[in-house]
This record gives C-alpha cells, sequence and structure tokens, in this order.
C-alpha cells in the first residue's frame, strides 16, 4: 500500500486554511494534515471541531518563526507537502502596527523554507494576495506586472512572496506561489468587510464604509480558492507564480447593500466613515494562466454569497464570542470616542 500523502498546512486555524483542510478531508480518504498555528486572535480551532476525533487530523499550537518546532514537525511527519497560510491578514491592523506582520509575513516565509532546504518536500506552496500588485485603475495584472505593495500587509506578503520564488532559484526547492484575491466564505473573522457587514447588520449596528464606498474588490468564494491551490499544487510548474480571481469585481457599497437586501436590513444602517490610509482603489488579476491549466470555479458569485450570508445567519454562537474583549478592544482603539464620522 502506498503511503498516506502529509500535507502541513500552516495557519490553518484561520479561515482560508480551515477551510482548506475541511476540503482536504472531504476530497482524499488516505491523507494526514498537521495544522501548524499559533493562534493569534485570528485562529479559532472551532473551525475544525468536527475533525477532533480523527487520527489522520494532528493540530500542533506553534509559531513558524520557531525554527525548533518547525524542524521537529518535518522530522517527525516527513511531509509531502506545506502550505503556508499563515500570515497577519488584516490591512487595517498592519496599518496601526506592522510588526507581528513583518515577523510572520516575511521571517515566518524564512523558517518554513529553511526547514524545506533541510528536510526536502514534494511541494512548497506560498500563499500570497493579489494585493502584493497593488492598485490597477484600469485592465488586469497578470503574473508578470511589477509588484508595488501599498501598505504594511501587502508589503509584508510580497517578501514572503519573492522570499519563497528566491529559495526555488537558488536552492531549486520546489516552491509554488499563489496570488488570490479577496475570499469570502464561512469561518472569515468578523473584521473583515464581509462577515463584519453581515454580521454588525445582524446586531443592526452601523456597517462603516471607507470614503466614499467606490474602491472595487473581485470576490473570490473560499471553496473555489481551495481547489484552485489544489490544482496549482498538483499541476502547477515549479517556481512559477499563479493568479487566482475570483471573476466578481464590485464596488464596495454595491456588496454592502447586496448584504444588507440579504439580511433584510435597511440601508440607512450604512455609516460613511473616514477613508482607510493609502487605501487601494482597485484590485484586479488575470487569471489566464490557472485557467490554461485546466482550472475552473464552481461556482457563481450570487449562490456563494447567500449561502455565506445565511451561514452568519445561522452560526451566531461562532461569530458571538469573536465580536467582544479583544475585538472591542480594537475597534474601540480605531473608532475612539469622538472620531468623526463623514
Ligand atoms: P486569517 O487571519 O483568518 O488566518 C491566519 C491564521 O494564521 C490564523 O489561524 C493565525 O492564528 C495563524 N497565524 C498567524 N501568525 C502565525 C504564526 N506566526 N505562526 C503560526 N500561525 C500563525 O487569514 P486568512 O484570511 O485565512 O488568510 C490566509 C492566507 O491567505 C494569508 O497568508 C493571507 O495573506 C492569504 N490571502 C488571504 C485572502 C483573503 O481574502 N482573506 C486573499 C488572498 C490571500
Ligand atoms: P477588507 O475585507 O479589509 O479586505 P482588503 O482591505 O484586504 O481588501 O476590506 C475590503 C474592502 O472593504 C476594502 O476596500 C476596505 C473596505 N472596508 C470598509 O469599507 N469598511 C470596513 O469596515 C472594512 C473592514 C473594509
Amino acid at each position: 500500500m502506498s503511503k498516506k500523502k502529509v500535507y502541513v498546512v500552516t495557519g490553518g486555524a484561520g479561515f482560508i486554511g480551515s477551510n482548506y483542510i475541511h476540503f482536504l478531508f472531504e476530497k482524499y480518504g488516505q491523507i494526514k494534515v498537521i495544522n501548524l498555528d499559533k493562534l493569534t486572535y485570528a485562529g479559532n480551532p472551532e473551525n475544525l471541531s468536527s475533525l477532533k476525533n480523527n487520527p489522520d487530523y494532528v493540530f500542533i499550537k506553534g509559531d513558524i518563526c520557531d525554527s525548533k518546532i518547525v524542524n521537529q514537525i518535518f522530522e517527525e511527519y516527513k511531509p509531502d507537502y506545506l502550505i503556508n497560510f499563515a500570515a497577519e491578514s488584516h490591512v487595517d491592523r498592519s496599518i496601526g502596527d506592522a510588526e507581528d506582520f513583518i515577523r510572520t509575513d516575511m521571517y515566518g516565509v524564512y523558517v518554513l523554507l529553511e526547514a524545506t532546504r533541510k528536510y526536502g518536500l514534494e511541494r512548497f506552496i506560498q500563499i500570497s494576495t493579489d494585493e502584493v500588485y497593488g492598485s490597477i485603475e484600469s485592465g488586469s495584472f497578470t503574473e508578470e506586472s511589477p509588484l508595488k505593495p501599498g501598505n504594511p500587509y501587502s508589503a509584508s506578503k510580497s517578501g514572503g512572496d519573492r522570499l519563497a520564488y528566491s529559495y526555488f532559484n537558488t536552492y531549486q526547492l520546489p516552491v509554488i506561489i499563489t496570488r488570490a484575491s479577496n475570499n469570502y466564505g464561512p469561518y472569515q473573522y468578523p473584521e473583515k468587510l464581509i462577515p463584519l457587514f453581515v454580521t454588525n447588520a445582524m446586531e443592526n449596528k452601523p456597517l462603516p464604509l471607507y470614503g466614499d464606498g467606490k474602491n472595487v474588490r473581485d470576490w473570490l468564494y473560499v471553496k473555489d480558492h481551495c481547489t484552485a491551490i489544489e490544482y496549482a499544487l498538483k499541476n502547477g510548474k515549479l517556481g512559477e507564480v499563479y493568479n487566482i480571481a475570483g471573476g466578481s469585481e464590485m464596488e464596495n457599497i454595491e456588496i454592502t447593500k447586496l448584504i444588507l437586501q440579504l439580511t433584510g436590513k435597511k440601508e440607512s444602517l450604512i455609516k460613511p466613515v473616514a477613508d482607510r490610509i493609502g487605501h487601494d482603489w482597485r484590485y484586479s488579476l488575470d487569471e489566464s494562466k490557472l485557467k490554461s491549466l485546466g482550472w475552473n470555479q464552481e461556482h457563481r458569485f450570487i449562490d456563494a454569497i447567500k449561502e455565506t450570508v445565511g451561514w452568519y445567519m445561522k452560526n451566531e454562537d461562532w461569530w458571538k464570542p469573536l465580536k467582544s474583549g479583544e475585538y472591542l478592544d480594537y475597534y474601540k482603539k480605531q473608532y475612539p470616542e469622538g472620531t468623526s464620522l463623514a
């Protein structure tokens, strides 16, 4: 019998990582998954509670910047694949304080690459982001477009992205890099636009829309993102970058109105607030490269967004505790008493 493939998923207790682990177990019977996650505010082991009794799922609380624990995992589990989701991921937090972003999103990638150099792997997938290209007025970025990150989050992700490439170029490590657009779906921490606005609407709280609400994002359903990552892992060429687009570009105001419609709430809940500093205007990706390999999305935006909004409406127990404590302290800092709401 052939050996079970072993996946190390870093940051697997977060939004996309946990969806990816669920996807792996739904797709394959014979695999083992090691989830290395530091459990920052964004990591929630509850996202994977259904796997608690699965002997092929191992959760390890730890930091990707800690070479000791990373090396131990390579020695003990001899992984075939490593998919690095672990990151500080929220632009607004990076504007407040970038230190953790530089540490995890750059130095953490270095630690994982060094372990890969030492022990070997079949594939190292660096989960990057469309934000590394910066903003685009018209047209779409291809994988050849120059990187012009515009905030500390996207700059640190660019560092990790290019460091991963450099280990392919210099040491021939089997690296593939993916750059996806804005994801939505279940288990997303309610600080990002869609879960924040859905849950605020449910609580009849204002939806703080930055600036004029005309910034454009391209929305990708997280389950399509998962199939794209797996496709790139299995079919991608080493050393290459693959864009993963949602194909659903929308102004923030449009998606905000759609959320209010789907939650049955009034547009008077929309609260225009001061713009994010350095706010990227529009993200847009050309994804013909991955599509030419044969990957395609399985979900239509309208069905997936309805399902997503429905998930948050049904799972108050999941998000309610996240909107208290540390979360509220953060929001109080972001919008202190007396903040002028335009
Ligand atoms: P998230 O913030 O929901 O989850 C990040 C996870 O990483 C958390 O579980 C956290 O505990 C863990 N983590 C943070 N620092 C760590 C460290 N030092 N060591 C180990 N674990 C650590 O993020 P997400 O939205 O799921 O994003 C996952 C990845 O996908 C990130 O690399 C992000 O840059 C990228 N990405 C996200 C989007 C999006 O729209 N969310 C789009 C494109 C790319
Ligand atoms: P976000 O979900 O933070 O993702 P990113 O900044 O990585 O694209 O934000 C998506 C868009 O929504 C972005 O243009 C900023 C805007 N936004 C608001 O208008 N209000 C908010 O409270 C948040 C969190 C985001």
